[in-house]
């Protein structure tokens, strides 16, 4: 019984579409030749292939207290990333990586994988141009307010279209410590204190540089 008012809604919806003249052409609908979703990191929506920004809202792990907001924008050629990080020991020096996993789901943000590493380069520091995870990123200095503000040109990633150097999908991780850019493959940064998740923006930039 529960199955026949559904039966008969199909039937009915199936007898009006037949009686409605087509307003196209064609005379039989075309059939569903996309192929089946590949498994991949990044989701293949046709959206977050024109997406030219992306943004992170950082949470704490654990007690740490610390969060942030970061854009994620292209800028010839390059991803600029701008925002702020906040919660932090006045004066303190942090490590902020780009890390595999768009997954802050565990109690450790161990779930957000190791350092997000597509070249299977070593770690190092991005700044000085010696080989370094297409994730590194230099080390971020609280001022007297716990607040670090992020301005960060990154060679070698992209925003959107879905291919290995993409950053949507993959997490953001800010650490306990600083990067010492030599220990591998972490850089010896300590535990993780606030994990986001890249995702695709449409929307402008929350803290945009002045206009020029
Ligand atoms: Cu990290
Ligand atoms: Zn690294």
């Amino acid at each position: 019984m529960t199955i026949r008012p559904a039966l008969f809604l199909f039937a009915a919806a199936a007898a009006m579409s037949a009686c409605t003249p087509a307003e196209a052409p064609a005379p039989m609908a075309p059939m569903d030749t996309s192929p089946p979703a590949a498994v991949e990191p990044v989701p293949a929506d046709p959206a977050l292939q024109l997406a030219l920004s992306a943004r992170a809202s950082l949470m704490p792990v654990g007690d740490s207290g610390v969060g942030g907001e970061l854009v994620f924008a292209v800028e010839n050629g390059a991803v600029h990333v701008t925002g702020a990080f906040t919660g932090l020991k006045p004066g303190s020096t942090h490590a902020f990586h780009i890390h595999e996993f768009g997954n802050c789901t565990a109690a450790d943000a161990s779930s957000a994988g190791g350092h997000f590493n597509p070249a299977a380069a070593a770690h190092g520091n991005r700044a000085t141009g010696g080989e370094h995870h297409a994730g590194d990123i230099p080390n971020q200095v609280a001022d007297s307010d716990g607040v670090a503000a992020v301005d960060q040109r990154l060679e070698g990633l992209q925003v959107g279209g879905g291919g290995e150097l993409d950053v949507i999908g993959r997490g953001v991780i800010v650490h306990a410590d600083a990067d010492d850019y030599t220990t591998q493959p972490t850089g010896n940064a300590g535990g993780r204190i606030a994990c986001g998740v890249i995702e695709a923006s449409t929307m402008a930039p929350v803290s945009p540089e002045p206009a020029q």
